[in-house]
């Protein structure tokens, strides 16, 4: 059996992005595995996000969450600001973290360009909170989409060092998710950027109406069509038809492989046929989260719960971390 963990950052409504990159097979995964699935409410820090906003952000996740499928009587939820023991497990991981690896990630040269008037040390050091998320249960299995690749490789690389530098052979190596033989799964926007995202704000939110879906597919740029069978897909295209690959059958991913290698494609036919495959798959949620999220008690429940099963798995990490590095409590040698 795995140990395995994921988290998604509070800081918006959950899009198709999080869905198939992170929470989909996540929900598969939770019966067969030691599952645990948290809300990164501390790295939502690192933009300044509006304190009278924070906790709705925190309660729209968490109820998007079990809405999509997770088993808070099966998996572990919980929000990382209920688990205290992370900040210490990031705090030592840190004394063996380089300020010149950390500067040099994709995530953070991407923020300085973003919003150079607020560099700071939350986002210099966010992969090393995120080690520590990964850590504390010692997960070997962390569901997530591309754009978290190079972080995972950054906590294997503390995974080690620690293990090389104090001799022991503690915390495993962690290793993505691959749901299929494509590896890990970016979803596009469909306005021609690269990336689904919520800072992007082109996302398709598990809590859109139909309508509002409906909008957003048939709004997606597309160009003036194939001018020669076979021709190669421009990016745009591709995009469309990553999204239907995820969301639609074989079949009608075949036809309209069909109709564009045959220039017989119309665009309106396929945004059509996946706004309504993206409907399927997003009315369902979208019903539960609104009675989920109406339900205060259980919710708190839940992440009681949650923070109970996850501070007992990140307390002994941390005993024994603190053990591995000479911390010792006095009346004991
Ligand atoms: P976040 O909140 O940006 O995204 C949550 C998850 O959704 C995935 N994702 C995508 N996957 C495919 N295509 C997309 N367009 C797309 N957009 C988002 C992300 O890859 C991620 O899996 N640093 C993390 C949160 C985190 C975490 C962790 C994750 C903190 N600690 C420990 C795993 C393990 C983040 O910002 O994800």
């Amino acid at each position: 059996m795995e140990t395995v963990l994921s988290g998604i950052r509070s800081t918006g409504n959950l899009h198709l992005g999080n869905y198939f990159g992170a929470l989909k097979n996540f929900v598969k995964m939770q019966h067969t595995d030691r599952c645990f699935f948290f809300i990164a409410d501390y790295h939502s820090l690192t933009t300044h996000p509006d304190p009278a906003i924070l906790h709705g952000n925190v309660t729209n996740v968490l109820s998007e969450y079990l809405a999509a499928g997770l088993d808070p009587d099966v998996a572990t939820i919980y929000v990382q600001s209920d688990v205290p023991e992370v900040t210490e497990l990031s705090l030592l991981l840190s004394m063996h973290a380089f300020v010149g690896e950390l500067e040099r990630t994709a995530s953070f040269k991407d923020k300085i360009r973003k919003q150079p008037e607020n560099v700071n040390i939350g986002l210099l050091s966010y992969p090393v909170l995120m080690a520590a998320d990964i850590l504390q249960h010692r997960a070997t299995r962390v569901p997530v989409g591309k754009d978290q690749e190079q972080h995972l490789e950054l906590t294997r690389r503390f995974a080690r060092r620690f293990n090389q530098i104090y001799g022991v052979e503690y915390f495993p190596e962690c290793q993505p998710y691959v749901f299929s033989g494509e590896g890990l799964v970016k979803i596009p926007g469909l306005d021609g950027s690269g990336k689904m995202g919520k800072s992007e704000g082109n996302g398709i939110y598990l809590s859109d109406s139909d309508e509002a879906i409906r909008k957003k597919v048939m709004k997606a740029v597309t160009d003036s069509g194939p001018t020669a069978p076979d021709s190669p897909m421009p990016e745009v295209i591709a995009n469309l038809f990553t999204l239907l690959r995820v969301v639609s059958t074989e079949d009608t991913v075949q036809h309209f492989t069909d109709k564009w290698n045959r220039c017989e494609i119309r665009y309106g036919d396929l945004k059509k046929q996946l706004a309504e495959d993206i409907v399927k798959v997003v009315a369902p949620i979208r019903a539960r989260i609104r009675d989920i999220a109406a339900d205060e008690d259980y919710l708190s429940r839940v992440v009681r719960q949650g923070a109970e099963k996850a501070r007992e798995s990140a307390g002994k990490t941390l005993a024994d971390v603190r053990e591995i590095m000479g911390i010792k409590p006095f009346g004991r040698r």
